[in-house]
């Protein structure tokens, strides 16, 4: 499919680490639905540079907003991570991608299972009212490998003052010790029973979705162990229980 493009102007960028940052994007006429990314685009050494990134923001709000992890030697990624205020950005025109509550049937507990960036697709989600009628409780599971890349605490401390016990949010820190997180990584503590016994809320597949965003192993991994206890990959002909979304 032929990318159209806007021509957007970066607002704000937001430095959380030595390697990642959230980009705040003015451009016109850029239609998606919460969960959906589009594709982004710079002019680096007089060539068009364009990878897919998530929104963070609820098209609800009137910035764009992207998360981004610069990768070692990543073309794309190292050069946003440097772009200032005002720069030119292009932004394609229309959201993709099915990581959103409209494919998946209405359940009770949804649990949003990311690693690194991968957060970003459930924070436009959740900021998004009308994405609350379609679930009781949601579970934002966030996995990184050091505590300070536990990102977006104000969005989430927002989100519980709004959402109260309806709102669960849950970390993993793998490198290093973290007081309030869990060690180690997600498909390993879902086959130990230790990310549900946390939560208090069993993964049953009468009232489980699970999304996974992020890292194509753990995505591989968590979804081997969440097949063990009876829950289904979704697809549109054949519902099931598990929504995913490979960042690469
Ligand atoms: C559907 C989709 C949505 C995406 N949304 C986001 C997003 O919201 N935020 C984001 O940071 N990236 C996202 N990505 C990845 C993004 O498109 C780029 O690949 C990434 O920013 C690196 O770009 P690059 O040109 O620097 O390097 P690339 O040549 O594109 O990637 C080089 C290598 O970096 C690693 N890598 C790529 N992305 C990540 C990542 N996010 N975290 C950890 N390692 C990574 C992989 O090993 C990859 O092979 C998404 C990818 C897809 C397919
Ligand atoms: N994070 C940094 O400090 C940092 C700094 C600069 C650049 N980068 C670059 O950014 C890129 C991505 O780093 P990232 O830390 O955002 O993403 P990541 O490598 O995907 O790690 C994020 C989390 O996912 C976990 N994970 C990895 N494989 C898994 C699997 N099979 N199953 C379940 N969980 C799994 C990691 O656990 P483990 O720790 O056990 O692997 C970690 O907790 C890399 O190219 C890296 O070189 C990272």
């Amino acid at each position: 499919m032929t990318e159209k493009w806007v021509q957007g102007e970066v607002v704000s960028v937001k430095h959380w680490t030595d390697s990642l940052y959230s980009i705040k994007i003015d451009a016109p006429n850029v239609r998606f639905t919460a969960g959906q990314y589009t594709k982004i685009s710079l002019n680096i050494d007089n060539e068009d540079v364009a990878r897919p990134y998530s929104f963070v923001n609820s098209p609800d709000e009137s910035l764009l907003e992207i998360y981004s992890v610069s990768v070692p030697n990543g073309p794309l990624s190292t050069s946003l991570k440097k772009l200032n205020k005002g720069d030119p950005i292009k932004v394609g025109t229309h959201g993709n991608g099915f990581l959103v509550l409209d494919e998946i049937p209405i359940v009770e507990n949804i649990w949003m299972l990311a690693t690194g960036t991968g957060i970003g697709p459930y924070l436009s989600i959740l900021k998004t009212e009308s994405s609350w009628k379609r679930f009781e409780k949601a579970i934002l599971v966030h996995a990184v490998r050091f505590e300070k890349e536990l990102t977006y605490q104000e969005t989430i401390k927002e989100l519980k003052e709004k959402y109260k016990d309806r709102f669960i949010y849950i970390t993993f820190v793998s490198r290093e010790k973290s007081k309030n997180s869990l060690p180690g990584r997600i498909p390993d503590s879902i086959k130990k029973g230790t990310l549900q016994e946390k939560v208090g809320i069993k993964m049953l597949p009468e009232n489980t979705h699970v999304m996974l965003c992020g890292n194509p192993d753990m995505l591989r991994d968590t979804t081997i162990e969440l097949k063990k206890i009876g829950l289904e990959k979704h697809r549109r002909r054949s519902p099931g229980h598990i929504t995913t979304e490979n960042y690469w």
